[in-house]
């Protein structure tokens, strides 16, 4: 596996054949490597970008304690089969002066909850699009709202590139894995599980939505709805425990392909 920093060997390290590529931040767990395995399956090149990308953090947001662990990251990748692995600086993609933004129209409650969240995951994966030019791009389906936005910017941008969508990893008690749940205590994982059981409540009730608050078991969520997502409709929810804020969400009804 190839480590590089800088665009201009980026473009050195590619070469002819289906390309897949899979945008990260790091913190590998599973959900990550699940990603990179398919796309190892699936593609003669697997690019795996790690970037905490400044552009999609909030003033309020935890960028500054994001786990960050580039050794532990790259020998997981290694591991999985990947080829190539670009770690740019934040000066390498957002180079002084940069000025150019992707503004997906978003509703839906990450959109609401992150003002400027989607904008900053939007133009960095227009970037890592355009730097790799893959085929494929692998993306979670933990992170739904994000698939839906990038897809509409594939479309409506003619970005020729397929978005392929993974099922969600969760550890053995359901709760999604996520770079994040590190920063639990057990006390709150325990609180946190309130989140992806209220969902499989409501995942085959009559009303969605209500039944998953109904099971919440006094877990506060900052929104529980319904998202359509090319056809399939999921039900999402967003919920705070201690200063961690977690997202999950389960297909109600059709398939995220
Ligand atoms: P990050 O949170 O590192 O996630 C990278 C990819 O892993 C995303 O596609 C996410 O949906 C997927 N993922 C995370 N947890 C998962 C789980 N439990 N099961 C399956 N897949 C999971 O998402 C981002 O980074 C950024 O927004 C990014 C797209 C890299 C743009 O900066």
């Amino acid at each position: 596996m190839r480590i590089v920093r800088r665009v201009t060997e980026l473009r050195l390290a590619l070469h002819d054949g289906r390309r897949g590529l899979v945008p990260t931040m790091g913190a590998f767990h599973e959900g990550h490597l699940s990603l990179m395995r398919a796309a190892r399956a699936q593609c003669e090149q697997v690019v795996v970008s790690l970037f905490v990308n400044p552009a999609q953090f909030g003033a309020r947001d935890d960028m500054g304690r994001y786990p960050r662990d580039e050794e532990r990251d790259a020998s997981l990748a290694e591991e999985a089969g990947v080829d190539v692995l670009f770690v740019p600086s934040p000066q390498e993609m957002y180079p002084e002066g940069f000025d150019t933004w992707v503004d997906v129209d978003a509703t839906g409650g990450e959109a609401r909850a992150r003002p400027g969240h989607f904008r900053g995951v939007a133009t960095v994966c227009l970037k890592l699009f355009n730097l790799v030019r893959p085929d494929v791009a692998f993306f979670g389906q933990k992170d739904a709202q994000q698939v839906a936005v990038l897809r509409r910017m594939v479309r409506d941008l003619n970005v020729g590139v397929h978005i392929r969508v993974l099922p969600t990893v969760r550890d053995a008690a359901g709760l999604a894995l996520s770079s994040r749940n590190a920063y639990l205590t057990e006390a709150e994982r325990q609180r946190a599980l309130g989140l992806p059981r209220a969902l499989e409540a409501g995942r085959t009730a009559h009303d969605p939505v209500a039944a998953a608050r109904a099971a919440l078991n006094g877990l506060e969520a900052e929104y529980v709805e319904l998202l359509d997502v090319d056809g399939a409709t999921l039900l999402t929810a967003a919920a705070r425990v201690g200063s961690t804020r977690l997202i999950d969400n389960v297909i109600v009804e059709g398939e995220l392909a």
